[in-house]
């Protein structure tokens, strides 16, 4: 995610661009950038690291007149936070400004194509390749800037949103959209453009919501015009916006938990984006392929964590014995830095933190790293401390996660943990090709799955006020259903405080199940997999002790049904993508009770999102 924002008009350019920057802060704020189309034909390029203010305190002595311009507040993907990778990012002649929403796939190719021809990169972005190859196209071709944009596009893959301005033609802004959002504010003799409609509702209520493949060019003074790549015309569909600008900022869900709860089958996509490819056949992980030998050798990996991050991790353990046969231990990093732990060079040790910046878990690398481990980070902040440590990583491209209550970072760690498992599991040969192909197959429906499941929100909304004044709840679970467990019972008691404890459901015979009676609510994750005899059993074992019984099963599940008092259906997929699936139904289960209680679920108290002290 990132936040875009183009203005043609009469008024203060810059004003309004810097104004709808911060609108569009919640987005990404890592850079922030601006591209002024001056009066006398100059085209200024100002951009700073950090947040918008950051460019405001640079601008403060700047040349800010302008006619035209384009700005870009940044959520990287490609380079760290920086001065040199801030957009706007601007061709080789300096004529041709350009801010990218996406990531494209296939920049490294075209980059290296590009240099073939004499082109120089001044950043390690993937969108400085989009403007240099606009600039190509146009200086070889002849041809105008719309031109160029379209053609340059059709050699993408990946996602994207841009806006594109040029200095010899200060009164036209050029935007696309594939997979990122755009959309274009119609004033009175004024065109606004940003990556949702928050800045432009003060300004205008009338808007085009660019659709994938449209290219925009909006010049002043003329009505908007659509094309799409051909440059065959496309149709204008003006709609009136009815949302306050606080409902834009979390896309018109109530808050940002619930923004992010359904925003994962698109979170999912990105994350999987550019990594399971031809149709699932292949599944790429740059940081595997870059250090081979050191998974082929590896004896046995650790994984430090936090939170909702260590659940991850718990499912990393088990997705990669299953697929590696690598032994795999799963440490609190906030044990592991005080255990004194025993590593070599042959140990693997994987970092996961959503943030980058949680205090426990940076220590724990630092003790890795000095012992000699390879370090591996799953982060979903670009640039941020932990990756900065680690030897190699994965980001889990979720966009900024606003919500305290982690959901889409988790669905996106356990994505990348899964396909990190398949990758060393394909390179270790412990799985075989067949099978890597049958698990992209799914991996790549799982976003659409995701979605169906999500059609679930309003059964369990109102399941949720069965529930909302229980004062404990049980989760249990099996094998990959045991960390699920653990994750909704966070989820539940760190926004609707309400005590909740996950438990491996075999182990409730062992003690716990002398708790369970008429007043405890249990939740059992129940998927269709190598363990649903036990599990049945298990719920057998709570329903004959007058246990009340929400069950997480598969389409079609008969004999839980009987036993349950509530059961949630979610499609069937292979046991190890079945958390991504089962957990979906738990984060809306807590979000629905704790709105019902009146919980400030974006913020809970006591809680920081991440937390950077012991
Ligand atoms: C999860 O909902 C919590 N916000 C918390 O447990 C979080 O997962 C933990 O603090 C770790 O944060 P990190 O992933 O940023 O390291
Ligand atoms: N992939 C681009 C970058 O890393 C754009 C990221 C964004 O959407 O903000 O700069």
């Amino acid at each position: 995610m990132c936040g875009i924002v183009g203005y043609i008009g009469d008024g203060n350019v810059y004003d309004v661009l810097v104004k709808g920057l911060h609108r569009l802060e919640y987005r990404g704020y890592d850079s922030a950038g601006i591209a002024l189309v001056a009066p006398d034909g100059r085209l200024n390029l100002y951009k700073a690291k950090g947040k918008v203010s950051n460019l405001e305190d640079y601008c403060r002595d700047k040349d800010l007149r302008a006619k035209a311009g384009i700005a870009h507040t940044r959520w990287a993907t490609h380079g760290e936070p920086s001065d040199s990778n801030a957009h706007p990012h601007f061709s080789q002649d300096g004529r041709i400004a350009l801010v990218h929403n996406g990531t494209i796939e296939n920049y490294k190719l075209l980059k290296d194509a590009l240099k073939q021809h004499g082109c120089t990169f001044h950043s390690e972005t993937d969108t400085e390749v989009l403007v240099q190859l606009i600039e190509y196209i146009k200086i070889n071709n002849d041809c105008s800037l719309l031109d160029a944009v379209r053609e340059a596009l059709k050699q993408v893959v990946g996602a994207y949103a841009i806006a594109v301005i040029e200095r010899d033609h200060p009164d036209t802004i050029i935007a696309a959209r594939k997979s990122s959002p755009l959309v274009i504010g119609i004033g009175d003799k004024e065109t606004f453009l940003a990556s949702d409609a928050t800045p432009i509702v003060e300004y205008t209520k009338n808007v085009v919501y660019l659709k994938d493949g449209e290219v925009a060019v909006i010049k002043r003074d003329e009505p908007l015009k659509l094309v799409d790549l051909e440059n065959k015309d496309c149709d204008i569909d003006i709609r009136t916006l009815e949302m306050s600008i606080s409902q834009l900022e979390k896309g018109g869900y109530p808050h940002f938990m619930l923004k992010e709860i359904f925003e994962q089958p698109n979170t999912l996509r990105d994350c999987i984006r550019g990594r399971v490819v031809d149709d699932g056949k292949r599944i790429l992980i740059n940081g595997i392929l870059d250090n081979k030998e050191k998974f082929l050798n590896a004896k046995r990996i650790v994984i430090v964590a936090c939170g909702t991050s260590w659940h991850a991790g718990l499912l990393g353990k088990y997705l990669l014995q299953d697929m590696t046969r690598i032994p795999v231990e799963v440490e609190y990093a906030s044990e592991f830095r005080y255990s004194n732990p025993v590593l070599d060079d042959r140990d693997i040790v994987i970092a996961i933190s959503q943030s980058g910046e949680t205090a426990d878990t940076l220590a724990a690398v630092e003790i890795a790293r000095k012992q000699g481990a390879f370090v591996y980070g799953v982060s979903n902040v670009v640039g941020s401390s932990i990756p900065r440590e680690t030897d190699s990583g994965t980001y889990i491209h979720v966009g900024p996660e606003i919500g305290v209550a982690s959901t889409k970072a988790f669905t996106g760690q356990v994505m990348v943990l899964t396909m990190l498992a398949a990758a060393i599991g394909q390179l270790r040969g412990t799985l075989a090709p067949e099978q890597v192909a049958e698990l992209g197959k799914y991996i790549i429906r799982i976003p659409d799955l995701v979605t169906k499941v999500l059609g679930l929100a309003p059964q369990i909304e109102h399941l949720s006020l069965i529930y909302t004044y229980a004062r404990n709840f049980l989760y249990l679970g099996r094998g990959y259903s045991y960390p699920v467990a653990l994750e909704g019972a966070l989820k539940l008691k760190e926004i609707s405080y309400i005590h909740a404890e996950g438990y491996p459901a075999a182990e409730m015979k062992h003690g716990p199940i002398a708790i369970i009676d008429a007043e405890m609510p249990s939740v059992i994750i129940a998927p269709n997999d190598h363990l649903y005899e036990k599990i049945v059993n298990n719920v057998q074992q709570v329903k004959s002790r007058e246990g009340s019984i929400i069950a997480i099963v598969t389409e079609g599940d008969k004999e839980i049904r009987e036993l349950a008092d509530h059961v949630l259906e979610v499609p069937a997929v292979p046991e190890c993508l079945t958390p991504i699936i089962t957990s979906i139904p738990l984060q809306l289960l807590s979000y629905y009770i704790a709105i019902n209680k009146r919980k400030n679920v974006d913020m809970p108290r006591n809680l920081a999102k991440s937390v950077t002290v012991e």
